[in-house]
Parts: C-alpha cells; structure tokens; sequence
C-alpha cells in the first residue's frame, strides 16, 4: 500500500492535490500535514477540519517556537533580502522538516506539496525532503492546471471552495510577516488599493515612545516587560501595525531570476530589526560592524534560496553568535505614522566613552591629532602633486 504525505494549508491548491495524488500518481493513501508558524489559529483550524474531512488522516503541528527561534537568529543577522523581512522563506524548511517527521513515522513512500514551478517555495520545501531521503511530488509545478479546472475538479470530488474573503491574491502569512501577490498586484506598476494591508491598518496617529531591552541580540522586554518571544512579536505587531508601520512594495529578485512586484507587512520586524542595529551601532567596533554587512548579505541570500543546510550557514551563524556575545541592553524608539527612529540607547558593553568623545572633556591632548592629520589622506595628496605637475 502506497502512502504519501502532504504539507497541507487548506486552500483549494493543496486540497486538489488530495484526490489527484490518488488519480494521477496511485497514491492509496493520503496523509495531510498542517503546520502552525503563527498563521490566523482560524486558518490552522479550517487546515485541520478540511484535512480530516479529505484526507486519509491529518496531523497539526505546532512549530510556533522553532520559528520563533529561527527569527531571532535572524534578528541578530539584521535579515533583509532586498529589503525583504524574509518571513516565508526561513517558515518554508521549518514546515519541511515537520512534515518530514511526520512522513518517517508514517513509513511513507513519498512527500507533497503544492508549490508552483515558478517560485522559491518549491527550492526551499525540495532541499529540506531530498535531504531526509525523500521522492517529491509537486503536482501545481508538474501539471500546469489553472483555477477554472481546479474548481471544476473539487466540485466533482465533493470538495468545498474554501472561501478566501473574495480576494484576488495570494497570501502567505506567519508570525513574522505577511506576504502579498498575484492578481493585478503582479504588474509592477499598479498602484495597490490600501486594502491589501491587514496588520499595519492604521489608526493610531499620536507619537509614542517604546523600549526594548536585548540579551545577547535577542528581544527581551517590552517596556520594562519581560516576555517570551511569541509574546513580543504579537505585541509588536499590534502597537507598530497601529501606526502602519513595516509596509514593503517592492520589486525581488526570486531564485529563478524572475523578477516579482511582492508586498508585505512586518510590523513587528521592522521594530526589532531598527532597534537591533541601533544597538549594535553602540557596542560592535567599526571593523565589526563593517565586516558583518556582509555576512548578514550571505546570510540572508541562504536563507531566501532555502539552503539552510549549506554547511556555510552554520560557519556564518558562529559568527554572529560570537558579535552577539555583548548585543545587551536597550533602544527606545519614536513610532509615528509609518516611521520608527531610534531615539536613545545603553548597553554595559557600550563602546562610547565620554571622557573621549564630548565636546566638554579635556582628557584627550587634541593637539596630538594634527600628527595624525599629517599622514591621513598623504597619498591623495601625493596624486594631486604628481597629476598637477605632468599637465603643466
Ligand atoms: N516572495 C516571498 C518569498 O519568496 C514570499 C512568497 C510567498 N509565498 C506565497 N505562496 N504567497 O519568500
């Protein structure tokens, strides 16, 4: 008997994909996987309830913390592909890995999804199967169906068409951010109606002030208030999404070389990630905080292309870890409409030093610095000689 496993959302693509893994490719059984990153609990539920009405059998797994772990290293990478906040691509070999599990209890013969041939998705859910040993099958990338014959085929199979709030585009949503395409959004140069944004509606217009303390890069407390990870992020989300705060229209490179318009929201990722920076700018060295630019470059090239198995994501991860040794302290931001600015930051480990820097303080000899002077800059000056005398 032929098992296969599906990374299940409920929606009328990986629903279709039910009754066609039996059709199409044999399958006798068909195991649904759902997995919470901190999507809406009203869609893991309708995941789960559509599941064990379709499917064979369903599993709903609860990976809500493993995510909220792999944020926070990606906080501390400062995360940004292209001025992408990353949410769905470090989600994707989460959500494979359980799904996986699931497969080897169950002996199955192969793995599913239904990720298109024309995104990432597909890269990052494929890398994470073929590592455990897995046949993949992807029928939305092997059999080009369209919408009209999907819903054909689900009504023929006693399938309901989830009712998706009537909106034409795609959304990919966790607790990280919340993703945006398809539709009329795909011609980079429509304008997007407002009602695309669910987190960052707005609201609230007066300035307010937070402060967030770090422990070792990662997010500790909110307002002097000491929280656990999905805590934060959920209470940042609101306060930030109240001053519609981390909107991103933009133009992405994917994988493939396609270039994609995508929207998201972030609220809570713009916060902590403009905090974290600020931070590092108090306590990292120059030469530090030069060097790992391009570290959180290659970090997050990896994590957008799903190779966060490459033992070079690990090398880099080292790295950070060590810089974050001393990322302990606290930011104070301004949140206005639509912007947040550090205002105000300290830290134990803090590399400013008044006794050097103020303008008031008569430690440092400032005549020394005219030494200095006199060799910064020599072979500029050096050029411009030699330039000057061969032209007269
Ligand atoms: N462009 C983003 C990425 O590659 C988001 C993809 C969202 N996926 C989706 N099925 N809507 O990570």
């Amino acid at each position: 008997m032929s098992k296969v496993v599906l990374c299940y959302s409920g929606g009328l693509d990986t629903t279709v994909c039910i009754p066609l893994l039996k059709e199409r490719y044999g399958f006798a059984e068909v195991i649904t996987v759902t997995v919470d990153v901190g999507q809406p609990e009203s869609e893991v539920r309708r995941a789960e309830e559509r599941g064990k009405r379709y499917a064979d059998r369903h599993y709903t797994v609860d990976a809500k913390e493993e995510f909220v772990n792999a944020v926070f290293q990606l906080v501390k990478a400062n995360g940004d592909y292209e001025g992408y906040v990353l949410g769905t691509a470090l989600a994707r070999p989460i959500i494979a890995e359980k799904v996986a599990e699931v497969a080897k209890k169950e002996n199955a013969d192969a793995v599913a999804h239904g990720a298109t041939g024309k995104g990432n998705d597909q890269l990052r859910f494929d890398n994470i199967f073929l590592q455990h040993g897995f046949k993949v099958i992807a029928p939305m990338r092997e059999l080009n169906l369209t919408r009209e014959w999907e819903i054909e085929y689900a009504n023929e199979h006693g399938i309901d068409i989830p009712v998706t709030k009537d909106k034409p585009w795609s959304i990919d949503e966790n607790i990280w951010s919340r993703s945006i395409e398809g539709g009329k959004l795909e011609d980079p140069s429509y304008v997007p109606p407002d009602e695309i944004y669910e987190w960052t509606k707005g609201g609230k217009t007066e300035e307010e002030i937070i402060t967030i303390e770090f422990e070792k890069g990662i997010p500790v407390a909110l307002n002097g208030k000491k929280m656990n990870g999905i805590e934060l992020i959920m209470a940042l989300n609101e306060i930030g999404g109240k001053h519609r705060i981390g909107r991103t229209d933009m133009m992405e490179d994917r994988v493939l070389g396609l270039k994609a318009r995508e929207n998201y929201e972030h609220p809570a990722a713009t916060i902590l990630i403009t905090a974290h920076r600020d931070l590092e700018k108090l306590v990292l060295s120059r030469r530090e905080l030069k060097f790992k630019r391009f570290v959180e470059e290659e970090w997050a090239e990896l994590v957008y292309y799903g190779l966060v198995n490459d033992p070079l994501f690990h090398a880099l991860n080292a790295f950070i870890d060590k810089t974050q040794e001393r990322v302990t302290g606290w930011v104070k931001l301004k949140l206005g409409d639509g912007y947040v600015m550090p205002v105000a930051r300290d830290s134990e480990y803090s590399l400013y030093d008044e006794e050097l820097t103020s303008f008031d303080s008569i430690v440092v000899d400032q005549s020394l610095a005219e030494g200095f002077s006199m060799f910064h800059g020599l072979q500029g000056r050096v050029f411009y000689r030699v330039v000057k005398n061969r032209r007269n």
